[in-house]
């Protein structure tokens, strides 16, 4: 097969051909999700013959002889001493309270919004509800319900939970399904799962046959995913007037909602919870005795940070670095407290609550105060691991035997998990160091101090210069409410809010939801793939729709990928996107791998792409990690090809058993190494389900590593990710067409080089922070961008998103561009004439 000259168009024939070679169908398709015919009734059988009176009496005995069998066992649990036990403890939470109101409620209408205070039983609760009383009523066999959570960790917390109430094990009568992994059998009749794999089903099962309930949990929060659910579930009901939809929300903004599906029932679970005294920074300063003058918030940490980024800045002599600590002193200039007013909100920086406040505050709980567990709220994942091991190697609070210091985050492995919900040993102070996370999905039962300090990062969108932010900013008032109300789970206690009082006055009453302020380039790819009309149209019909220059940005990208013509209709290799659960122009790129047959390097590209970084940068041996990834890099100018490289050598570690040295000395993490190696697997066998990979390859040495045809691949996957290199004397220019210049983060091996021999690097993201960095790239020569990058048309003149043709019209000399576009152009009608 010649590719390479419209590579778009060429990848496009090639699988059109594929698949009708292969016949690969939406049958095949199907495999790629949850598969559907666990739930009773799959799609198969409706493809059936009409089925016999006969076998609809054989098969009506059987679902009877189910259901009494479900009901014997329901009834023998709650019979039991055990089970008597746990109905008991089930029966003082609030939500008991209205288990009939509920039931009856969902009886009779098709929409039902029900509210509460977290912790009072909504998730483990009504779903148990729904599913017990179906079981009584000797439904248990043709009941399915569907419990859909934000967070993989909630899911699968909450289905080992209510599997524990029922005296089961996980994949009997419950299950769960995240992205990776799941649990259930063929008598799972409740799943709990993430919001994505049930519009991963849709995509599959449009009207969720055999479905009886559909529950939406933590619609409150406003996720991307559930207010796509909503939109589609809203069109779906009209056809399914026997599904059942339950929406559940933490916060009383149930009117919202309500609304939406044209006023359906509201029921509100009256909260139990113990009063928590709120104590805001002026009230802590006075009572802790902490003191604030107008400089020292730039505590030690952040000292330190400066100081060493200074040091790096000269040894490095860059200009990105050095506009980085520039950023850095002015915010510690800001730091004045004097004035507490709303326009201090302007100028208060994230940095500003310093570690050493928090330390300050912990040690005040850690000595002043009666027992109970401590969870502090941070803005993210970084800051939590310096702050836990600045914590853990100057023991300020007191004796370290008798603290437990915990992270919570969104990715933390299971047996993590478990240690947060436990109870510590008598004497033991547990502290939970967590992100926002912690509100409302999960619920820790014996905190009593609630540290908050005000931010969480949150992802922002600049639909105008098409740019994504992740930028730490003030919460609303509806979360500290919520981070609050944490500490009077089981008794009465504190929250100390890490700002002043009129800071918290000036929060907006509610977050803005996710759909307004991200990219929605994989949700756009979905709306298309689910054949849900136009995008824009469809999108018109949520909550709250998104900004028309938002849709308009999201299908320009799809265009340039090549996920959708130019009439905005589903290419054949949009399809094959849309099952794919990576961002599709990683997608892109395993497609290209499997069929430029280099797919083992290119899996781990898109593995480590998709997930965590791999290389770890412990703060007070920074410099120690950073030379252990340039061990990897080589010459290679490329972050893409220097995890290649650390994976396989991890992969050849492990095998001579030695994988923990391995990631010991090199600085990586082997529990997100072993993430990636599942995702590949997981990459793998998806794409040998749509034949684009035969299974006789599976052995790694069949697979190209040939360093240029990756390099290629990695190009033609992040176009339009392209900043021009120009090399200065002193330092490197990176220029990118939409936002000038930008920087790369410090963790990039480009950025350790004083010059990079390439005219381009290609990136995969890049983000504003106080300006545009880049995170991951890798240096591409001019052949490999005018082969790989995409189309040469010039696309739209006015926007934002160009074709190659205007990348190399906006970087070359006009002369240049135009040479390489014409012979381009007449490569490309040579091999087509051909
Ligand atoms: O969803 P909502 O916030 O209303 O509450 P929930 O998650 O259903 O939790 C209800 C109660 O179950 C909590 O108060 C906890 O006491 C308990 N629970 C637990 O012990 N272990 C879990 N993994 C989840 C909940
Ligand atoms: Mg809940």
């Amino acid at each position: 097969v010649i590719l390479g000259f419209n590579l778009q168009k060429d990848v496009d024939i090639l699988l059109k051909r594929h698949l009708h070679e292969k016949s690969v169908s939406k049958q095949t398709l199907q495999n790629y999700s949850m598969s559907s015919n666990t739930f009773g009734r799959g799609k198969k059988e409706y493809s059936q013959p009409e089925p016999t009176a006969q076998m609809i009496s054989a098969k009506e005995k059987m679902l009877r002889e189910i259901s009494l069998r479900l009901r014997v066992q329901q009834q023998q649990w709650q019979d039991s001493p055990e089970g008597q036990k746990m109905l008991e403890l089930r029966r003082s939470l609030p939500a008991y309270k209205e288990r009939d109101a509920l039931l009856k409620a969902i009886s009779e209408n098709q929409v039902v919004v029900v509210s509460g205070e977290t912790g009072c039983g909504k998730t483990t609760q009504l779903p148990q509800y729904i599913l017990e009383s179906e079981i009584e009523a000797a439904r248990g066999a043709s009941c399915s319900l569907i419990c859909t959570q934000p967070r993989r960790i909630s899911a699968m917390s909450v289905s080992e939970r209510v599997a524990a109430e029922r005296g089961e094990q996980l994949g009997e009568s419950v299950g769960y399904k995240i992205r990776l992994e799941g649990i259930k059998g063929k008598d799972t009749r409740l799943l709990f799962c993430t919001t994505g794999i049930l519009l991963r089903r849709l995509l599959v099962d449009r009207d969720l046959r055999g479905v009886t309930h559909v529950i939406v949990d933590e619609i409150h929060e406003r996720g991307m995913n559930e207010d796509f659910l909503l939109i589609v579930l809203k069109d779906l009901l009209p056809r399914r007037p026997d599904l059942r939809l339950i929406l559940m929300s933490a916060t009383l903004n149930a009117e919202l909602f309500s609304s939406y599906f044209g006023g359906a029932p509201t029921l509100h679970i009256p909260g139990f919870t113990y009063p928590v005294r709120a104590h805001f920074l002026e009230n802590i300063l006075e009572t802790t005795g902490y003191r604030l003058t107008s400089y020292n918030q730039i505590d030690d940490y952040g000292q330190e940070k400066v100081w060493k980024m200074q040091k790096q800045a000269q040894r490095k002599k860059k200009t990105q670095i050095a506009s980085t600590v520039e950023d850095t002193l002015e915010a510690a200039n800001f730091n004045r407290y004097s004035h507490w007013t709303r326009d201090s909100l302007s100028c208060w920086n994230p940095d500003s609550i310093g570690f050493n406040l928090i330390e300050h505050v912990l040690s005040h709980i850690c000595k002043n105060e009666r027992p109970g567990a401590v969870l502090v709220f941070m803005t993210g994942w970084e800051d939590i691991n310096s702050l836990k091991d600045q914590l853990q190697s100057h023991p300020v609070l007191g004796d370290p035997s008798r603290v437990l210091l915990l992270a919570c985050h969104g990715s933390m492995a299971s047996s993590e998990q478990r240690l947060i919900f436990d109870r510590p040993p008598e004497g033991v102070r547990k502290i939970v160091l967590a992100t926002n996370m912690a509100e409302t999905s999960i619920t820790i039962n014996d905190v009593v101090f609630v540290v908050d300090c005000g931010k969480a990062k949150e992802t922002s969108y600049d639909a105008l210069n098409n740019t994504p932010c992740l930028l730490p900013s003030w919460i609303s008032k509806a979360a500290a409410r919520q981070r609050r109300g944490r500490a009077g789970r089981v008794q009465s206690g504190e929250c100390y809010h890490l700002y002043p009082k009129c800071v918290y006055d000036a929060f907006s009453d509610y977050q803005i939801p996710e759909l307004l302020r991200t990219p929605l380039q994989s949700l756009c790819l979905q709306i298309k793939s689910l054949d849900l009309g136009g995008v824009s149209e469809f999108l018109s019909k949520a909550l709250q729709p998104p900004e028309p220059l938002s849709v308009q940005n999201a299908i320009d990208f799809l265009k340039v990928i090549g996920a959708l013509d130019e009439n905005e209709n589903l290419t054949v290799l949009g399809q094959n996107l849309s099952v794919l659960p990576v961002e599709p122009k990683l997608g892109k790129m395993l497609i290209l791998g499997a069929i430029f047959k280099c797919l083992d390097p290119v899996m781990t590209v898109v593995a480590g792409l998709s997930g965590r970084d791999p290389f770890m940068t412990p703060f007070d041996k920074k410099d120690l990690a950073e030379s252990a990834k340039a061990q990897f890099s080589g010459r290679e100018f490329s972050d893409h090809l220097t995890l290649i490289r650390a994976y396989e050598g991890w992969k050849h570690a492990e095998r001579q058993q030695s994988g923990y040295e391995y990631c010991w000395t090199n600085f990586l993490s082997s529990q997100t190494l072993r993430a990636i190696d599942s995702l590949r697997k997981q990459f793998f066998s998806l794409l040998k389900d749509t034949g684009l990979v035969d299974t006789d390859n599976e052995s790694r040495n069949k697979w190209s590593h040939d360093e240029h045809l990756v390099r290629a691949i990695i190009c033609a996957g992040m176009f339009p990710g392209v900043c021009s290199v120009g090399n200065k004397e002193r330092s490197i220019t990176l220029k990118t067409m939409e936002d000038g210049q930008v920087l790369l983060y410090s963790n990039s091996v480009n950025a350790q080089e004083p010059k990079i021999p390439y005219p381009w690097l290609v990136f995969n993201e890049k983000i504003k922070v106080n300006s545009v960095f880049l995170r991951d790239s890798t240096a591409v020569s001019d052949s490999v961008l005018l082969l790989f990058g995409g189309n040469i048309s010039r696309g739209r003149q006015d926007g934002h998103l160009k074709m190659l043709g205007g990348y190399l019209e906006f970087f070359m000399k006009p002369g240049l561009a135009d040479i390489y576009l014409s012979l381009k152009r007449e490569l490309e009608e040579l091999i087509h004439c051909k």
